[in-house]
């Protein structure tokens, strides 16, 4: 059954979604100029020039056009273009990319576009003619700004290189992120200390600080760097927590910082459980149709999600999302917001009935690790610092 089908699709199900929730579209580009030692992201080495930009943007529009059936008649609230490396494409090549999108999809009116960019790997004009094609947000992947853990991490970049690309960023962009990594090898707490004082010097608008982990089948899992123990983890935490709410940045999910009104759009959509439709290689996609919730995942391998999507059909796999699976799915996005969610929300975003989740949700507040109201579950300070013991509580049974 070809993963276009629309009739497939609404067939009648177990679940009954009474309305369908934001769409948002991501778009992968795979290609990096060296794949990080701790990277596990469907990113692919390659040299600028050798991209193969034009006939992977072909693939994306025919990977688009074989979608559209799915998302008939619906608007799309954020576009995210991340990678890999998404700022290797050229400036020409990222304004075809959105105008065959806007071209094909309605857009939301002041639709946030987000670009992921590395830092060294673009010139000064190059931000500027982004933003001219149409990119609202830049996210610059910086990780550090000690040129050693640098060198450690494996990035192209220096500090020097990390914090022109970002005023850069400041000068051309109304909104920008900051991604930051923490817990390095061979970090102290002293230097995070001070990657976090050169990281609010830039005044970022949204930053999102990620625990290093080692993750499986990376060379960092084969060949394990000395990382902080958990106790001084925990403590960079927390210095983490207390420096980014003195300079004004709230923490609005659990890895991610942000201004008044500067918070990302496209992941507030995943964290609420909203649908996505995902384009490129390796994408994945979650769309809700009014008996079932389907998750897609593109072909993996470049070369072959060219040859796939330019044939005409670039999905490797399209499932429904059993019933019993879906209460801890949607935890596992909606209970990492500071916010927590809608009573209403899981039931429209699941097609499924509140008791449901009623014992699991009795137990969490047992433990002290949510709140609620007759409207809104809110996780408790102890609950964020016990996420994944709270989510777990939402597993299927047996
Ligand atoms: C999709 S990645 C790629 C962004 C961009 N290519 C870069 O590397 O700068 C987005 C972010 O995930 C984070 N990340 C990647 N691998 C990670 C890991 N193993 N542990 C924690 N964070 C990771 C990094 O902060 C990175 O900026
Ligand atoms: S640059 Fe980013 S996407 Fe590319 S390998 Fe490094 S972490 Fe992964």
């Amino acid at each position: 059954m070809p993963a276009h089908d629309i009739l497939h699709h609404m067939r009648p199900g177990t679940l009954q979604l009474a309305a369908l929730p934001p769409l948002s579209l991501y778009v992968h580009l795979p290609w990096c100029i060296r794949k990080c030692p701790y990277c596990d992201f469907n990113s692919h080495e390659s040299a600028q020039a050798d991209l193969p930009e034009q006939r992977y943007l072909d693939a994306l529009m025919a990977d688009l056009e074989q979608s559209l059936p799915l998302v008939w008649g619906r608007t799309v609230h954020s576009v995210f273009i991340g990678g890999g490396t998404p700022s290797l494409f050229s400036p020409q090549g990222i304004e075809r990319l959105i105008a065959g999108v806007r071209a094909r999809l309605r857009l939301e009116a002041g639709c946030e576009i987000t670009l992921e960019a590395n830092p060294g790997t673009f010139e000064r004009d190059r931000f500027r003619a982004f933003r001219d094609a149409g990119v609202t947000r830049l996210s610059v992947g910086v990780q550090s700004f000690n040129d050693a853990h640098l060198k450690a991490l494996g990035r192209v970049h220096s500090r020097a290189q990390a914090i022109a690309a970002l005023e850069e960023a400041a000068r051309s962009f109304d909104t920008f992120n900051l991604d930051l990594m923490y817990a390095l090898p061979g970090q102290t707490l002293a230097e995070l200390d001070a990657d976090i004082t050169q990281a609010l010097a830039v005044a970022p608008p949204h930053l999102s600080i990620y625990h290093l982990t080692i993750e499986p089948n990376t060379y960092f899992a084969k060949f394990p760097p000395q990382v902080p123990d958990e106790d001084t983890a925990y403590a960079m935490m927390d210095r983490i927590t207390e420096r980014t709410a003195q300079a004004g940045l709230q923490r609005y999910e659990v890895s991610a910082y942000a201004r008044d009104g500067h918070r990302c759009a496209h992941n507030m959509n995943y964290w609420q459980f909203g649908d996505y439709l995902g384009i490129g290689a390796g994408a994945h996609g979650k769309l809700s149709f009014a008996h079932r919730v389907v998750r897609q995942v593109r072909y993996r391998d470049p070369a072959r999600y060219m040859e796939q999507a330019l044939a005409g059909d670039a999905v490797a796999q399209d499932d429904d999302v059993a019933r019993a699976d879906l209460p801890f799915e949607f935890m596992l996005n909606a209970l990492r917001l500071r916010e927590g969610f809608a009573l209403q929300d899981f039931r429209e975003r699941t097609g499924l009935p509140l008791s449901a989740i009623e014992s699991a949700l009795q137990q969490a507040e047992q433990r002290g690790w949510i709140e609620r109201s007759l409207t809104q579950v809110t996780p408790t300070a102890r609950g964020f610092d016990f996420l994944s013991d709270l989510q777990s509580l939402f597993l299927p049974e047996g």
